[in-house]
C-alpha cells in the first residue's frame, strides 16, 4: 500500500511523462475494475443462491454512491481496454516503439471520444430513475453497512495467502525458493505475458457488450423495471425483480444454446483470470523484498481467482426457477414497503 502511494507520489513529483502517467492509469484502472468484478460475481451468483440477497445488491447499485462509482467504472473498463490494446501493438511492433508518446495520447483521445456518448446516454438513464417523486433510495449507511462483509473477505484472502506462504516456507527449503522480485523470461511467466495480451483482445468485445447492455441501450436502473422487456432477450419482466432479469436472459435458449450463460461463462473465465494475474503483477511488485509476503501475495491471487470461477461457474450452471422469483419480490416489498 505504502508503495502504491509512493508509485503516485512519485509520478506527481516527477512529472513524468506521458508514458509514465499511461503506465499508473492503467494499473489503476486494472486495480478498480479488479475489485468490481470480485464484488460483482460474487452478488450476480446471488440470484441463484440467495435471491433476497440478489435485491438487496441491485437496489444498492441504485444509489447515488453506486452511481457515481459506475461513471468511474465505465471510464476505467474503456482506459485500461484502449491503453491494453496499445501496449499489445506496440510489444509486437519495436519499430513504432519511437511512437510511444504519441500513441499515450491517441489512447487519451480515443477513451474521451468514447466517453463523451455514452456518459450522456448514461447521465438520461440517471436522471430518469433519480426524478421519479415516488422513488424509494437506500440511506448511505445501509449501503455502506452492507460491503461491510466483502471488505472482511478480502482481508481473509490476504490473510489465507500469507499463512499459506508461512507453510510452504517451512516445508520448502529456502534454498530452493527463488529470490524477490517476478522471474522474467520463465517459460511460465511468457505464457502469462501472452495471456494477458490475448485475453485482453478477446475481452475488448464481451466487456464492451456487456457494458452497452447494462449502461447504454437499457440503465442499471432497468434491471428492477416491471413490463420491461430484459436486454438482449423477447422476455418481459413481470414481477420487476433483478431475479427474473437475470433469469429472463440466463434461459433463453437460441437453437437450444443458453446464449447469454455461454456469454458470460466466457467473460468470467477471461476477466478473472486476466484481471488476477494482473493483480499479481501489481502486488508481487510491491512485496519484492519479502518472500513470505511476495509469495503470499501470489496465493492470494490464485485462491481469490479460483474461489470466483467456481462461484461463478455454479450459478451459470444453476436453476432460477418461480420460486426464486416470488422470494425477491418479497425481499422487494421488504426493501421498499
Ligand atoms: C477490456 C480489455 C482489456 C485489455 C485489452 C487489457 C489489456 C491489458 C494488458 C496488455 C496488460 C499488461 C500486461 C503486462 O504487463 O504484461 C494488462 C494488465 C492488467 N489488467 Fe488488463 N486488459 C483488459 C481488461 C481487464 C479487466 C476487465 C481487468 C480486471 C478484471 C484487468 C486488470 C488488469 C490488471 C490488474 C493489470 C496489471 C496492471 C499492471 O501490471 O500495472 N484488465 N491488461
Ligand atoms: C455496474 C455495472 C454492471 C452491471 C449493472 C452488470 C450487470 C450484470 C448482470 C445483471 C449480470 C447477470 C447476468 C446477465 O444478465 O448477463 C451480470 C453478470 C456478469 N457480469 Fe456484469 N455488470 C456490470 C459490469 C460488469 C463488468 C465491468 C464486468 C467485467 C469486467 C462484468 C462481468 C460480469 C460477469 C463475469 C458476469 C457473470 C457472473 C457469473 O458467472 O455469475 N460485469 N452482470
Amino acid at each position: 500500500m505504502t508503495s502504491l502511494v509512493l508509485t503516485l507520489t512519485e509520478t506527481l513529483r516527477y512529472r513524468g511523462a506521458i508514458g509514465q502517467w499511461a503506465w499508473v492509469l492503467h494499473r489503476i484502472s486494472g486495480i478498480g475494475v479488479v475489485l468490481f468484478v470480485t464484488l460483482h460475481i460474487i452478488d450476480t451468483s446471488w440470484a441463484v443462491f440467495y435471491p433476497d440477497l440478489y435485491v438487496k445488491a441491485i437496489a444498492v447499485y441504485q444509489t447515488p454512491l453506486f452511481t457515481i462509482g459506475e461513471f468511474i467504472l465505465v471510464a476505467c473498463v474503456v482506459y485500461h481496454a484502449i491503453n491494453g490494446v496499445r501496449i499489445g501493438i506496440l510489444d509486437n511492433n519495436p519499430r513504432w516503439w519511437r511512437y510511444q508518446q504519441r500513441a499515450a495520447w491517441i489512447v487519451l483521445a480515443i477513451t474521451a471520444v468514447i466517453l463523451v456518448p455514452v456518459f450522456i446516454l448514461m447521465f438520461g438513464h440517471v436522471v430518469n430513475f433519480y426524478n421519479d417523486p415516488e422513488r424509494q433510495i437506500l440511506p448511505l449507511a445501509f449501503v455502506i453497512e452492507s460491503q461491510l462483509p466483502f471488505a472482511v473477505g478480502i482481508v481473509l484472502a490476504f490473510v489465507a495467502g500469507i499463512l499459506v506462504s508461512g507453510i510452504h516456507g517451512v516445508i520448502a527449503p529456502a534454498s530452493a525458493q527463488p529470490a524477490g522480485g517476478r522471474p522474467h523470461g520463465s517459460r511460465l511467466e511468457r505464457f502469462w505475458w501472452s495471456y494477458m495480451r490475448l485475453s485482453g483482445l478477446l475481452i475488448v468485445p464481451l466487456v464492451f457488450g456487456h457494458l452497452a447492455m447494462m449502461h447504454v441501450i437499457q440503465g442499471v436502473f432497468d434491471i428492477t423495471a416491471r413490463d420491461y422487456v430484459t436486454v438482449g432477450t423477447t422476455l418481459v419482466n413481470q414481477s420487476g425483480t433483478a431475479v427474473e432479469f437475470v433469469a429472463n436472459r440466463w434461459n433463453l435458449l437460441i437453437g437450444g444454446v443458453a446464449v447469454w450463460r455461454l456469454y458470460d461463462f466466457a467473460l468470467l473465465a477471461l476477466v478473472v483470470i486476466h484481471g488476477f494475474n494482473g493483480l499479481r503483477y501489481v502486488l508481487t511488485d510491491y512485496t519484492a523484498q519479502n518472500a513470505l509476503l511476495r509469495r503470499g501475495m501470489m496465493y492470494t491471487c490464485v485462491l481469490g481467482a479460483v474461489v470466483l470461477l467456481v462461484v461463478g461457474s455454479l450459478a451459470l450452471i444453476g436453476t432460477i426457477d418461480q420460486t426464486a422469483i416470488e422470494m425477491a419480490q418479497e425481499a422487494m416489498a421488504k426493501l421498499h414497503p
